[in-house]
């Protein structure tokens, strides 16, 4: 049985998703996308992370039709990209976003990244797509302290969680704070240290660091399924994306150990702040540039 976060409605949904940024190529949307996350499907991921940036919506919802499992069973999130913030504008991308999926709801829909100046009317459409039933629940992504509290001060409906680059070397011990005294669940980014679309090697991921690599020989399990039991013994989410049927199923497969509250203190003293993708405080004009492809 995968380990479920469980919400305050009753709701629920698998701690572990599948992340599908960049799989194959940037923004490839193709039948290796499809067969993908298909292959993930079969092994027992029901959780999927994408986002209109991804350029690969199509993909996720072919490859739940051709999987002939109830849509009903799936926990989809989408994102919407900074461009497209604001009241009208966010309708308008979640339509696109539910078009290319070819679904009629989308299970969780986010702020891709903080912009102050728009959350307010961006939030505000997202609660109006809530209210329609379009939207199950509400979310974040790359929210600070403050824009998490300007968010608080307005927001009727509250997000179940903020998506944040989170690994071994990136524990952001304050902001989960945060999150928990808002009852905001923490959902982690990059949790293995990144993609191929970092173009970092993986001898400077935390998967290749002495103390997780210690860990994982005791266990007899690898050090991705390491770091994951760190993310989920903590109570949180994460959305492992990986291409290789070997690495697909490993990340699934965390329940034959369980690390102790000494090696989870262990693996939280790796930190060293280094984030391997953008920093909310300095994203925006970079994003601004990024475009969602129709
Ligand atoms: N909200 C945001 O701003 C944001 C930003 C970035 C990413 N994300 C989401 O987070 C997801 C995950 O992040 P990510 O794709 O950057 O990287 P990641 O999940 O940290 O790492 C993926 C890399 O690790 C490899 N890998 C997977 N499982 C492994 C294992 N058990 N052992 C060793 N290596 C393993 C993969 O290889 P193979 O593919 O070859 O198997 C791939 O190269 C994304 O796909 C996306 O959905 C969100």
């Amino acid at each position: 049985m995968q380990q479920q976060i469980v919400l305050n409605n009753g709701g629920s949904f698998p701690a572990l998703g599948f992340g599908t940024c960049a799989i194959g190529a940037w923004q490839q949307d193709n039948e290796y996308v499809v067969d993908t996350i298909l292959k993930a499907i079969k092994a027992g991921y029901r959780h999927i992370d994408t986002a209109s940036l991804y350029g690969n919506e199509r993909s996720v919802g072919k490859a739940i039709k051709a999987s002939g499992i109830p849509r009903k069973e799936f926990f989809v999130v989408s994102k919407v990209w900074d461009c497209d913030q604001g009241y009208e504008e966010t309708l308008k991308a979640f339509d696109a976003s539910l078009k290319r999926l070819d679904m009629d709801y989308i299970d969780l829909f986010l702020i891709h990244w903080p912009n102050p100046n728009k959350t307010q009317s961006t939030w505000q459409a997202m609660e109006s797509l809530h209210q329609q039933g379009k939207v199950r629940y509400l979310g974040l992504s790359n929210f600070r302290q403050a824009d998490i509290e300007q968010l608080m001060s307005f927001a009727k409906v509250k997000p179940i969680y903020n998506q944040l680059e989170l690994h071994p070397y990136l524990t952001q011990e304050d902001l989960c704070a945060v999150c928990d005294k808002y009852e905001i669940y923490v959902s982690c980014w990059s949790p293995l240290g990144s993609g191929t679309w970092s173009g970092v090697p993986t001898s400077e991921k935390p998967i290749a660091d002495p103390v997780v690599i210690n860990m994982a020989e005791k266990y007899g399990v690898s050090s991705g399924q390491v770091i994951l039991k760190w993310d989920l013994q903590q109570g949180r989410i994460a959305i492992p994306k990986a291409e290789s049927e070997k690495n697909i199923k490993a990340n699934l497969e965390l329940n034959s150990f369980e690390l102790s509250t000494e090696e989870i203190k262990e693996i939280n003293q790796l930190n060293r702040d280094h984030r391997y993708g953008g920093d909310p405080d300095t994203a925006y004009e970079g994003n601004m540039k990024m475009r969602v492809p129709e």
